[in-house]
């Protein structure tokens, strides 16, 4: 399968961050074309293209935005989820850093849509160069006619902010990022009633992953005949998979979905030289691993679920065979148990838990309990807590002990890590 660079077509171009850049590239003429046509339309190009959200759950785009209710007298808000954390994914950052105009002019587009006239970026606080680059971009865009008063004399107007997170995990939960960005502290919001019945302010809103919305400009572009040729019937389109670790070329690579990780290591380079994959996530440490019997898995929502994990951000961490898996669980662990935001029982006390088994296991204190342990703890985690972070937590135990069982238990029998004697005496 061929590579699809669509978003990525011109991160490599001196600038690529400038109007001038952007306007080189087609920039804007798809919100020209999109202020032409009504908001239903634009919503229902969004529908008929099938763009599935690119922020994990895959959920609907178009269909997201056509249940804000109209007519009803409230203010509508479309809010982007830039706190991209989830670890492993770096996709939304790289896009915001180089081409910041194609997720400014996805916000406007999709702003209209909704009929929206206040929109904001929330954006994980420690990427201070990327908050830079989006509030330039967002200056550049006032300045030239795309924001504010009046929308190219279509009469539309639209405010558009740029909102600093503090660096907390949770707050990437859409309804904890709102209650952040309302001046809180940052936890999940029962679900129902969604965001779009009562989202920020209690007020109908849409919460859009960035890649989703940069997206939107291209459709309106080239249309929906195009979009639907890439990727498959449920699954249209081309995305952003990110690949790290053990890679030879690490790095963006934008494709149909459903190629597989076997063609896409060809692309990068395969994995580092004079060394075999073991496993691998599809969508960042909170989905459910693979190993190399899983290289042919179509990486689509549909391929992917098949095959027992979820797609996710379409982070593909590469681990080859000197990576001991419990050592690399036990730092999901810790960064998972770091990250709960206390609100539930089962995550609070149960990420804790795993992590002091985890790490004595680690360091030749565990014993012959500790797997079945391990199981019970993330069975009362995964589908019993709050929010999503919990089953989070708890999938990489579940799936490295489904398929890696026997190094766990080699952990207990030759007191430590099998892959570092050392190992020991550093958590000493
Ligand atoms: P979800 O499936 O509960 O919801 C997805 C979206 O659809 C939400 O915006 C929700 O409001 C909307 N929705 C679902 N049902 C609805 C309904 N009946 N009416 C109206 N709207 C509805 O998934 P969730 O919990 O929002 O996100 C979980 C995903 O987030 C995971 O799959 C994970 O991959 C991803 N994730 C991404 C991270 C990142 O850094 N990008 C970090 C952590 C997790
Ligand atoms: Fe907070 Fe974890 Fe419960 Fe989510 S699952 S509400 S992060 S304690």
């Amino acid at each position: 399968m061929p590579l699809t660079p669509v978003l990525s077509r011109y991160w490599d171009d001196p600038e690529s961050w400038t109007l001038d850049t952007y306007r080189r590239h087609d920039g804007y003429d798809a919100l020209a074309t999109a202020l032409q046509m009504a908001p239903d339309e634009v919503i229902s190009t969004v529908k008929d293209a099938g763009l599935r959200g690119r922020g994990g759950a895959g959920f609907p785009t178009g269909m997201k935005w056509s249940f804000i209710p109209q007519g009803d007298g409230k203010p509508h808000y479309l809010v982007v989820n830039a706190d991209e954390s989830e670890p492993g994914t770096c996709k939304d950052i790289p896009l915001m850093l180089a081409t910041p105009h194609a997720l400014v002019e996805g916000v406007i587009i999709a702003a209209y849509a909704i009929r929206s006239s206040h929109a904001f970026i929330y954006l994980r606080g420690e990427v201070v160069p990327v908050l830079r680059r989006l509030q330039a971009a967002v200056a550049e865009a006032y300045a030239a006619g795309y924001l504010g008063k009046n929308i190219l004399g279509s009469g539309y107007d639209l405010e558009l902010i740029v909102h600093a997170g503090a660096g907390a995990y949770i707050c990437g939960e859409e309804t904890a990022l709102l209650d952040s960005l309302e001046g809180r502290r940052g936890q999940p919001r029962l679900r129902p009633p969604f965001p779009a019945v009562a989202g920020l302010y209690a007020c109908p809103t849409v919460v859009n992953n960035v890649e989703s919305i940069a997206s939107v400009p291209p459709i309106i572009r080239n249309g929906v005949e195009w979009f639907r040729s890439m990727g498959s019937e449920k699954s249209p389109g081309f995305t952003l998979y990110s690949l790290s670790g053990h890679v030879t070329k690490p790095g963006q690579y934008e494709a149909p979905l459903g190629i597989t990780l076997r063609e896409l290591l060809e692309y990068a380079g395969g994995v580092r030289a004079g060394h075999k994959l073991k496993f691998w996530t599809p969508g960042g440490s909170s989905t459910p691993m693979f190993t190399d019997a899983h290289l042919d898995v179509p990486l689509d929502y549909e391929g992917v679920g098949a095959a027992g994990s979820m797609l996710g951000t379409k982070a593909l961490q590469i681990f080859d065979e000197t990576t001991c898996v419990v050592r690399a669980v036990l730092r999901w662990t810790e960064f998972y148990a770091h990250e709960s935001c206390g609100k539930c029982t089962p995550c609070r006390e149960g990420t804790y838990w795993l992590v002091q088994i985890l790490r004595r296991l680690e360091q030749g204190g565990g014993n012959e309990t500790d797997v079945e342990k391990l199981l019970d703890i993330s069975d009362s985690i995964f589908g019993k807590s709050f929010c999503a972070l919990g089953d989070g937590a708890a999938s990489p135990i579940l799936s490295s002990i489904k398929y890696f069982r026997d190094e766990y238990l080699a952990h207990f029998e030759r007191d430590g890590c099998p892959f570092d004697p050392q190992l020991a005496t550093l958590f000493a």
